[in-house]
């Protein structure tokens, strides 16, 4: 098999993380409840997570770093719990998944936020300008994706912080946590929500959400969190004012591993073997005839390790059945939960075929998935 549907979610995970899981299921955890040696032992490892996540993103207080299920949990709790007030005003970017924007557009429905998108420049790329410009006295949250989890673009994040000023700026870093160094962006974000499934190379299940000081959340659900047990008044203390209900210990046992992993490789070489592999594709696919590239092409730096692909003649799924079959590739085709993202880049209604790099993937893999396409492209689908 040849996995290149990271962008879904990383494959393989390091033998550290396997480890990991496998120990703290063999163990019991009650993390922050018992006080007895195996319940101490799941908080210690709950504290590793926090402290290399933590150190990834340049956190200066590890409480201000909670754990969620997934980003799409982290994201909800920061729109939800925000007090957004009927005639706010939000902005987000337009290449945003369905994780902010199923929310934001239900807020619109229901007439709870005025919800404005800034379009992609004619080049696919976000200007930071562009959001400066929709600033209004009733602007009060702006959302961005990080990294496009279809085209692949990079928005200029700190840029927009720098041009929406005291506005807090919601980071969807899906895409992109794990795969760069983003130790320096606690210095100016808001709030980081990501997912520990995908560059982070946890295990489904981890998320997580960085918060800055003085910003208050209204959590989503409250109940046991082994602390102030005496009151029925859930804490508002950070990290167990968002963390209600026992953590998932062995999963974040496996994101502690993965985030450790990536700490002793060095985010810097991650990237660098991500973007290598990336720009060797786009530059071998770009002049095969009746293919498009969805995003940026070849020689584009703000971009991350994932690649989408229109190919003439070919429905996304076929072509990705086709990829499979004849070549065990593995590659995500359709909308990718980002119907936004497809109208802007006129791929609605089939979407795309999707090729996402991790770490793990080699030349060889991308190589072989370049061969496959120029061999696809001059062929008809056996369904046709
Ligand atoms: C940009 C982006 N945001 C949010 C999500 C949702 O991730 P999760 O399902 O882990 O919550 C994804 C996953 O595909 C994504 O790519």
């Amino acid at each position: 098999m040849i996995y290149l549907d990271n962008a879904a979610t990383s494959f393989p995970k390091p033998p550290e993380v396997l480890k990991a899981v496998a120990e703290a299921l063999a163990a019991p955890a009650s993390p922050g409840r018992s006080g007895h040696a195996p319940a101490l032992a799941a908080s210690r490892i709950i504290h590793k997570a926090r402290k290399n996540l933590a150190r990834l993103l340049g956190a200066p207080d590890n409480s201000r770093l909670v754990f969620t299920p997934n980003v799409t949990w982290s994201l909800n709790i920061v729109l939800n719990g925000f007090g957004l007030k009927p005639g706010d005003h939000v902005i987000s970017g337009s290449l945003e998944h369905n994780s902010t924007a199923r929310p934001l557009s239900r807020f619109q429905r229901e007439g709870q936020v005025n919800w404005e998108v800034v379009p992609p420049g004619p080049d696919g790329l976000l200007k930071p300008e562009d959001f400066k410009a929709r600033l209004n006295p009733k602007t009060r949250l702006v959302v961005l994706n990080h990294a496009s989890n279809v085209t692949g673009s990079l928005a200029p994040a700190k840029a927009i912080k720098e041009a929406i000023g005291d506005i807090p700026l919601l980071l969807d870093a899906a895409q992109t946590a794990g795969s760069m160094p983003m130790d320096d962006y606690c210095q100016w974000a808001d709030f980081i929500a990501f997912t520990g499934h995908k560059g982070l190379l946890g295990p489904t299940g981890t998320g997580g959400l960085w918060i800055r000081e003085g910003l208050d959340l209204r959590p989503l659900s409250v109940g046991g969190s082994g602390s102030r047990s005496e009151s029925l008044v859930h804490p508002d203390f950070l990290p167990d004012a968002l963390e209600p209900g026992t953590a998932n210990t062995h999963g974040l046992a496996g994101l502690a591993a993965g985030v450790g992993f990536l700490l002793d490789v060095g985010l810097d070489k991650v990237r660098d073997h991500e973007m290598e592999l990336t720009q060797w594709f786009l530059e071998r696919i770009i002049d095969i005839p009746g293919l498009k590239i969805i995003g940026p092409g070849p020689g584009v730096k703000e971009r991350v390790a994932c690649v989408s692909v229109v190919l003439d003649g070919w429905s996304s799924s076929d072509l990705a059945a086709a990829l499979e079959s004849g070549y065990g590739i593995m590659v995500r085709s359709g909308l990718h939960c980002a119907p936004l993202t497809h109208q802007f880049m006129n791929t609605m209604p089939g979407g795309a075929s999707r090729f996402s790099i991790g770490y793990f993937n080699t030349l060889d893999d991308v190589k072989t998935a370049a061969w496959a396409l120029s061999e696809l492209a001059a062929k008809k689908p056996s369904r046709a």
